[in-house]
Order: structure tokens, then sequence, then C-alpha cells
């Protein structure tokens, strides 16, 4: 067996069932979970008719590469939402159609990492010589079992409150980034909701040309945010404006998961640096992750409209206004840039707050710690839990409500 398995984290879910076991909740109150970002509003209409009516494409094998048609619907988006030129983004070599971000996010790094970057198959990854990722602090889980799987070393970028919870690349030693050959940003963030900035961007590009390492960004949250005069800024965008035509060592990462409502049709893309996607074609065709036709032609229709991810966005702004009334009185919790999680934090320790929470209340949520962990400058998850306003609104109230009642114990004991 892959020795490296044993190296890999119980999922943060894994860890939640493991909290709340043996707990029996009040069975008046009907449960609401809060803990999985699995969008709930309704898939748009039209993209599962075309769904529907594309079936025949089942009798065909798809092409790794995808459709030209779809790429180049990708690529109408890109430039359209990101305020890229159009003729920068050629489909058949800055695009590739994936399924999801999760899997293309996971692959990348097989892809990327040379494990022995001296060349020299014995050495370890723990010998200070050997391959690093880095990535933000807290983080999405595939991130750092994508780097132990391809044999590279994690290295965690803390993202708490006092940087604005994104990362400051200052904080990155000089000898991690010399040893750095990707690094996984995360913006909109999950959980914290932050939006990394143009000069922050910027400056990260500047190190990769230095460092030369590859920068890939999980955009996924890209198109859920609170004003629609002021859209999220993407790492392309930025290497167009540095006039980094070919987007050299820039690569990044969109869904429909959360952007139109169907994280079950798996349809995302990856975009950018032509030289690094050809060899992540070369991979994928041997991986064999090609995206069903159906799935391809539905995917066309979505990434073509946009009127249902701008209404998408105003429910989720309801959901804000109205929980952030109701626990802002009584939790430290901050209306996030972007993204559908609220990132709280916590008078008493994550986890205690979370089973408590649900043992009182029926309500889930996720310990900020089983989402990031413990670096020498602390543990950015520690004292914060992760809140999901996807479920209807009249549930995320209820759920609001009930957190607040169940703070309020916390203050009187
Ligand atoms: C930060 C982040 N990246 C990627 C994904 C994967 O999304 P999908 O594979 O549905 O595109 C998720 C899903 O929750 C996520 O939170």
């Amino acid at each position: 067996m892959n020795p490296d398995l044993h190296r890999l984290h119980p999922y943060p879910f894994e860890k939640l069932r493991a909290l709340k076991d043996g707990i029996v909740p009040p069975a008046h109150k009907s449960p609401i979970a809060l803990s999985m970002g699995e969008p709930k509003h309704a898939a748009p209409d039209f993209v599962l008719a075309e769904m529907t009516a594309q079936l025949r494409g089942l009798e065909n094998y798809p092409l790794t590469k995808g459709t030209l048609a779809l790429r180049e619907a990708v690529a109408r988006w890109l430039a359209q939402r990101f305020t890229i030129a159009t003729n920068l983004l050629d489909p058949e070599r800055h695009i590739l159609p994936v399924n999801g971000t999760r899997e293309a996010l996971f692959a990348f790094a097989q892809v990327v990492v040379n494990r022995n970057p001296d060349g020299c198959p014995d050495d370890s990854p723990n010998d200070n010589k050997g391959a690093v990722v880095v990535m933000p602090n807290p983080f999405y889980q595939i991130y750092e079992g994508a780097t132990i799987l391809a044999g590279a070393e994690p290295w965690f970028l803390n993202t708490p409150e006092n940087t604005g919870f994104v990362p400051d690349f200052n904080n990155v030693p000089d000898e991690i980034w010399q040893r750095c050959q990707l690094i996984y940003i995360c913006s909109p963030n999950n959980p914290t909701g932050a939006v990394i900035s143009e000069a922050a961007l910027r400056q990260l590009i500047a190190l990769a040309d230095e460092h030369d390492f590859i920068i890939a960004a999980d955009e996924c949250y890209s198109e859920i945010y609170f004003d629609e005069a002021m859209p999220p800024i993407g790492l392309l965008e930025v290497a167009a404006k540095m006039g980094r035509d070919n987007f050299k060592r820039c690569v990044v990462f969109h869904s429909l998961s959360k952007r139109s409502n169907l994280p079950g049709l798996r349809s995302g893309f990856v975009a950018g640096d032509a030289e690094v996607l050809a060899k992540f074609l070369l991979y994928r065709t041997y991986h064999g992750c090609t995206m069903s036709p159906p799935v391809q032609a539905a995917s066309i229709k979505a990434w073509d409209d946009e009127q249902h991810v701008a209404d998408n966005r105003a429910h989720y702004r309801e959901k804000f206004d109205a929980v952030l009334d109701i626990l802002s009185p009584v939790l430290d919790v901050q209306r996030p840039d972007a993204g559908f999680y609220l990132w709280a934090k916590t008078p008493v320790d994550d986890k205690t707050f979370t089973r408590d929470l649900f043992a009182q209340q029926n309500v889930t949520v996720v310990p900020g710690c089983f989402l990031s962990r413990d670096t020498l400058t602390g543990n950015p998850g520690e004292n914060r839990i992760r809140m999901a306003l996807v479920a209807p609104l009249e549930e995320c109230i209820d759920a609001a409500q009930r957190i607040r009642r169940y703070v309020k114990t916390l203050k009187h004991s």
C-alpha cells in the first residue's frame, strides 16, 4: 500500500461525527446543519432541461479536453466576468474542463510537484530539502491531502484576524519559498470569506517568478458576493493587468457547484498557463477523468447565463442580513467579503461550543480547529466556528435564534 495514505488526516466531517457521537439532542427541536458547504438553492431549470435533452450524448466517449463549444463558453465567461481581453484566452490552450474543482485541485499537485527536486530519490520530504506546497491555514483539506500524496510537505500560512483573514506572503520564510513548488490560495476563502487584494496577488506573482513556483488559485466562491458593483478580483485578471499575457505560473479553478447550485453536476474548469495545462491534460488523459457529454452541454448553458447567478446572490444577501442581525449582538462575527460562510469567534473553545450547541439546540456547526492545523505561530482555527448559510432563509433564522439562545446561557454560567 502507498505509505503516504497513513499521513492523510481524517476529513473534518469524520471528526465532527466523532465529536457528536453519543449526544442526543432535544427531539422537539428539528435538526439544522450549518456544517456542510453544500448549496441548497434550486438548480436552474434551463440547465436541467439541457441535461435531459442531451442524454443521447452518453452514446459517445467524451474527450479529456472537452468540446470546443464548452471551452469557448468558459473563455467568454472569464473574459466578461474578469475583464480579460477576449483575445488573451485561447480555448485550445488556456482552458480545460474538470469534474468540479475538488478533483482538479487534487490532481493538479500530482502534476506540478517534483518529489525529488535534487534528483536524489532518497530525499525524504522531511529532510528540509524536499518539495514544499504552501497553503492557507485554515484551509480546504484537499490541498493538504493532494500535497501529501504528491510526495511534498505542506507548509501552512496562517490567516488570522490580524492579517485580515488573508495570507500575508511576507510571513513565509525565505527557506520555504526556496523549496516551494506550488501554492494554493483560496479567494474568496473557505472558511474565512476573505478576498485577497490585487496588491497581494501582484506580490505573489512576483514571488512565484523569483522562486519558480506555480500558483493554484481556488476561486470556486468567486460568484457569491454582496455588492453587485464589486465582484471579487481573480488571479488571471491581475496577471493580465500586469501584462502577463501568457498567464505564466498562474492557474485558476472555477466551478458551477456554488455559482449555479449544481454541486451534483460535477462541473468546473481550470484556466491559465498553457504550458502547465498541457501537462495537466497529459496527466488527465491517463487518469481518465473526462466530463460526460450531457454535463458539458448543460454546463455551457450555465456559464452563458448570469441572471440565475445574480438571483442566487440575492438569496444569500437576505440570509446574511437576517442572521447577522440576530447573531452580532451576542457573538463576535462579521459579514465576510464574499462566500456563504460565517467565521465567528467563540466565547468558549470551539469544540465545546459545537458539542454543547448541538446538545442543547440541535444545530450543527464546524469547529474551526477541524479546518486548521497547529503551527509555530498558533492555530488560527481555534476558538472559531464555521457556519454555512446554505439552508433556506427560515431555517437559517431559526438556527441563528437557537445559537443566540445557547450563547446567552454561556454568558450567564
Ligand atoms: C474551497 C473549496 N474548494 C473547492 C471545493 C470543491 O467544490 P467542487 O468540487 O464542487 O467544485 C469546495 C467545496 O466545498 C471548497 O469549499
